[in-house]
């Protein structure tokens, strides 16, 4: 069901990022820190929010500031806990996360897999700093408030450069370019253009399984690998002697991976390692007949990021 409250509130938590990173010249756009800017410093550098708000307040909380490649356990629970409470406020309308590039992709599917809300979650980033000429962070702003105030918004969504993606389907496709998350195969859900949303499919509803959240020290430990030429045995064998649980394989084209691995994970499954299956191609996921038993894992149709943090929630179960 579309978003059908009454929105009074917009909630913003920020986690740090480019959107909130800083460098000493305009022009740099790489040398910068991420996550130097302050939420609230963040939503004053765009201009206009009250013309699209209207009467709608605007809520911010900081969770973190932190450049997203070191994304941890603790902060991803007090976030899925900070968006649960803010969504189940019944005046609140949307929570709004501000949140880097680089590992948006793996944050969008683990809160759309642990946060069942009624409200649209919604990521937004920038792949320029706050202090560049043209930031791009201030339109990606305002293109998440006009995505949280419209009728068709549920489920956890990423809005960058104009377009709106799901969480099942975002992935930073380059690491430079303003334009750099992709939905691959499965597209776009919409574009934001001249203040409005244009749904080029329905936002999908909440998929969440995942209620309980043991504390981060007693989350599983599960590693992605992807196979390749030359892979070694050793690779898969010292992972599972250090203590692995669960095994996500970026498996080569349709779920095969070298003849090197494949007894080293039939060793790592007999020792209770779970081990899941994906494909390091870029776009569509493994077809097997369904009848296939494989000896080495089981076949997952997630890209391999998000299967990882799937699994892991399985093994917290
Ligand atoms: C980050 O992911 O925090 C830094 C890179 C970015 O936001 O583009």
């Amino acid at each position: 069901m579309a978003n059908a409250k009454k929105i009074e509130k917009i909630v913003v938590l920020g986690t740090g990022g480019t959107i909130a990173g800083k460098a000493r010249e305009a022009q740099d756009h790489v040398g910068y820190v991420a996550g130097e800017l302050s939420v609230r410093d963040v939503l004053a550098s765009v201009e206009g929010v009250s013309d699209i708000l209207g009467p709608v307040a605007l809520v911010c909380e900081e969770v973190a500031q932190l450049d997203s490649k070191d994304m941890d356990a603790s902060i991803w629970h007090t976030l899925a806990l900070r968006v649960r409470y803010w969504a189940g406020q019944s005046d609140v309308g949307a929570v709004l996360i501000t949140h880097g590039t680089d590992t948006l992709e793996e944050s969008a599917w683990f809160l759309a897999q642990t946060c069942a809300v009624g409200c649209p979650v919604i990521l937004v980033s920038a792949m320029r700093p706050a202090s560049a000429l043209s930031p791009d962070g201030p339109q990606n702003l305002r293109d998440a408030l006009v995505v949280a105030l419209d009728a068709g918004s549920q489920g956890v969504l990423a809005v960058s450069a104009g377009a709106v993606h799901a969480a099942r389907h975002v992935h930073k496709a380059h690491p430079y370019r303003v334009d750099a998350f992709s939905s691959g195969q499965a597209g776009v859900l919409g574009w934001v253009e001249a203040g409005k949303v244009r749904w080029q499919q329905p936002a999908g509803a909440y998929t969440s399984t995942h209620q309980d959240l043991p504390t981060p020290d007693q989350w599983p430990w599960v590693e992605v690998l992807t196979s390749h030429a030359t892979a070694k045995a050793t690779s898969v064998d010292a992972l599972v002697a250090a203590g692995v649980q669960g095994l996500v394989v970026a498996a080569t084209g349709n779920g095969t991976v070298h003849a090197q691995w494949e007894q080293a994970l039939v060793r790592a499954r007999a020792k209770g390692v779970v081990v899941w299956i994906s494909t390091r191609c870029e776009q569509g996921q493994v077809v097997r007949p369904q009848s296939e038993a494989c000896a080495w894992g089981v076949f997952t149709d997630l890209p391999a990021l998000k299967a990882r943090i799937s699994l892991m929630l399985e093994l917290m179960k």
